[in-house]
């Protein structure tokens, strides 16, 4: 039995799904590719991934190839309701809602390893981390998993390194056709969209700060420069440094930004990047918001304690009142800003990700009790097909070698001749 808000949103969640359905092609071409052989006939799929309209469609492709479905969310303010709703309607088992506390968060989590699973798939590394401490006795039934976002693949190869991690892990995070699409330009234009639908102002001519040049960084560096922002860039890899000035950015350590900035935005993967010391030197009406996968990166728990006041400004904004008499503004609790103050990535964009799920899944099938325990590649050449098939959806055609150049490309001593 599914546990949801309430089951009477489900014809407003279809809709969501249906909409994004149809800008998903590559998802659905494997659907009718995979689907009538029912790859994952008898096996039980555990997902734990922010609960929206694309998740939901990726869910109900598994559960038409076979799969028994349980489902939760990857955070509690990215859970849609009446998504959720649809969902639990179609068939698969789900265990979520809207702001769900930290217990009944953990609770849905339960709920969807209760379902006793052969596959998993992951999104930050909660569900896997909970079976590793709280049902051992599963470790050995799971075939699989894979890890969908960075901040996962963090925890689960730190996991690796101490030897506990029980099966392997596909790193869905780490294919060129995850990462260069969904943490850049997915998030790059996603974030935007949360950032705008909270607050409904302009982006040209404020000062964007943006701690962290990684994938997302980048994407949110590119997008705020083509709305107009001055962009500086806070990052502590001297490479990625390095690449953000010769992209034509300002970069400066956040202590030299902090004064500076309107917007904040966080994409590190790491805690307390904005802290006591960066508020402090905060100008009146500066806003922050984070894109990393937790909410520990702007240090809310300072905030409050150095706050006069808090209030609720409107939905998904609060107000500090500083004791130098600076307002403050957090947006969506420090949460994903793309997911909790708006629909997360585009559906193309999922499109692609979702594809290298449905892959990873039927791979870790294929391979079953031949792979090696711990983070393991996705392999090249299922990369290389969702990128066809995307490329081919998209009417557009790549160049191709002729005989002579594949064979100079593989030679190393291409012209005795000369
Ligand atoms: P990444 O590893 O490519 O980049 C992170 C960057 O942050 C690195 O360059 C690192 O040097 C830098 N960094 C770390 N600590 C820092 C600090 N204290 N100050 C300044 N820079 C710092 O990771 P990626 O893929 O960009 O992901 C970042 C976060 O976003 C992760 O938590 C990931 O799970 C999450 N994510 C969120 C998405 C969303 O929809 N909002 C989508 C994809 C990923």
């Amino acid at each position: 039995m599914s546990i949801i808000r309430d089951k009477t949103l489900a014809p407003a969640g279809r809709k969501k799904i249906d909409w994004v359905k149809e800008h998903m092609p590559v998802l659905s071409h494997l659907e009718h590719t995979y689907a009538p052989g029912q790859p994952f006939k008898g096996l039980n799929l555990s997902i734990c991934l922010h609960l929206e309209a694309k998740t939901a469609c990726m869910a109900e492709v598994f559960a038409r190839s076979g799969a028994r479905v349980a489902i939760t969310g990857s955070n509690p303010l990215s859970t849609q309701d009446d998504v959720a709703a649809a969902l639990a309607e179609s068939g698969p088992e789900v265990y979520a809602w809207y702001n769900a506390t930290p217990e009944e968060y953990n609770s849905h989590l339960r709920h969807t390893l209760d379902a006793e699973p052969d596959l998993i798939i992951d999104d930050g590394g909660d569900l896997i981390t909970m079976l590793h401490r709280e049902y051992p006795a599963l470790k050995d039934k799971v075939i699989g998993a894979a890890e969908e976002t960075t901040t996962g693949l963090i925890r689960l190869r730190a996991m690796e390194r101490e030897g506990i991690l029980a099966f392997p892990v596909i790193a869905v995070n780490d294919a060129p056709c995850k990462h260069l699409f969904d943490n850049r330009l997915g998030t790059g234009q996603s974030v935007w969209d949360g950032i705008m639908r909270a607050t409904n102002l302009l982006i040209a001519g404020k000062t964007v700060v943006i701690c962290g040049f990684g994938w997302c960084g980048k994407g949110i560096a590119a997008r705020a420069r083509g709305l107009g922002a001055r962009v500086i860039i806070c990052e502590v890899d001297p490479v990625r440094a390095l690449e953000a000035a010769m992209e034509g950015y300002e970069l400066k350590p956040l202590m030299e930004a902090a004064p500076l900035g309107n917007i904040f935005v966080t994409a590190t993967g790491c805690n307390a990047v904005i802290g006591k010391k960066h508020f402090t030197l905060m100008k009146n009406g500066a806003m922050m918001c984070n894109a990393g996968h937790f909410n520990v990166e702007i240090d809310t728990s300072s905030l409050e304690k150095m706050a006069t006041s808090i209030s609720d400004v409107k939905t998904n904004i609060k107000k500090y009142c500083m004791p130098n008499g600076n307002n403050l503004y957090l947006l969506a609790e420090g949460r994903l800003v793309n997911l909790a103050a708006g629909d997360g990535h585009p559906a193309e964009i999922m499109d692609l990700s979702f594809a290298l799920q449905y892959l990873a899944m039927d791979y870790l099938c294929r391979n079953r009790g031949t792979l090696s325990r711990g983070v393991l590649p996705l392999p090249a050449e299922l990369n290389r097909q969702v990128a066809i098939l995307k490329l081919e959806s998209l009417g557009l055609t790549p160049d191709t070698l002729d005989e002579e150049q594949q064979k100079y490309l593989c030679s190393w001593n291409p012209d005795p001749g000369q």
